[in-house]
């Protein structure tokens, strides 16, 4: 079966559970060779915690070179911010933010030589304010910034740099951030970051969009923030 990726070599974090998961099957089912890392097991999927630096730009480099590279670990966890302990803020800023940066840059010399891109996956939550996830706002919003600083670096260099960033998704996560809702909130805040068209998404859905983006069809795309949300922020 001939596919958008066959022949290509792709990268994929968080790839046990959601929009990892689904990103990894697609680029298969399209003819990738995929790496997928994941600090939780799963069939095809190789053992790394990305925020353990040093293992993890070791693991890149020895893995590589890569044509893309999708960078889709990361957490969420919700606290009014005044209550937000150092370590957790830390937390999010070292998955969402940190490491994207260090897989980034140790893929980038095989990106270089084969005119590779690299797509993020941010959230609407990095490009406008969310209550009760200052942390995850603050990630997220410095992924789409590193996403469009790179782009603009690397464009000469034909080096692709792109994120999306969906609104709800059905995920594991998502039933995560149900869970830690913290006590006395204002709904109104949540609902205004949920999905105008009923249901939300399925990570397929965003993996589509990720596919599209890293795929040829993409090719004019480079420091693009691209909205996958039901409308939410529109
Ligand atoms: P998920 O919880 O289903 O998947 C996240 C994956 O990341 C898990 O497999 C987890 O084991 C892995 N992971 C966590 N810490 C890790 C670490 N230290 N090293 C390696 N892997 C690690 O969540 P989902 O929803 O698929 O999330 C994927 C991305 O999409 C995240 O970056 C999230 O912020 C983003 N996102 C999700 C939305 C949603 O509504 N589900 C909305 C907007 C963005």
């Amino acid at each position: 079966m001939s596919g958008r990726f066959e022949g290509r070599r792709a990268l994929v974090t968080g790839a046990a559970s959601g929009i990892g998961a689904a990103t990894a099957a697609l680029f298969r089912r399209e003819g990738a060779e995929v790496v997928a890392f994941d600090i939780q097991p799963a069939e095809d999927v190789l053992p790394l915690d990305v925020t353990d630096f040093a293992a993890t730009r070791e693991a890149v480099a020895a893995a590589g070179p890569f044509d893309v590279v999708a960078n889709v670990a990361g957490m969420v966890r919700m606290g009014h911010v005044g209550e937000v302990p150092l370590e957790v803020w830390q937390k999010h800023l070292d998955l969402n933010l940190t490491a994207p940066f260090v897989i980034s840059q140790a893929a980038l010399p095989g990106l270089l030589e084969r005119k590779g891109n690299i797509v993020n996956v941010a959230s609407i939550a990095g490009l406008r304010g969310q209550a009760y996830s200052a942390a995850y706002n603050a990630s997220k919003a410095g992924l789409v910034m590193l996403t469009k600083s790179m782009a603009v670096e690397l464009a000469k260099q034909g080096v692709r740099v792109n994120c999306v960033c969906p609104g709800q998704v059905n995920t594991p996560l998502v039933e995560g951030v149900a869970k830690s809702f913290p006590e006395g909130i204002d709904w109104k805040l949540i609902e205004r970051q949920m999905n105008l068209l009923p249901g939300g998404s399925a990570p397929e859905e965003v993996a589509e969009a990720i596919a599209f983006l890293a795929s040829d069809a993409g090719r004019s795309f480079t420091g693009e923030a691209l909205t996958i949300d039901g409308g939410a922020t529109a």
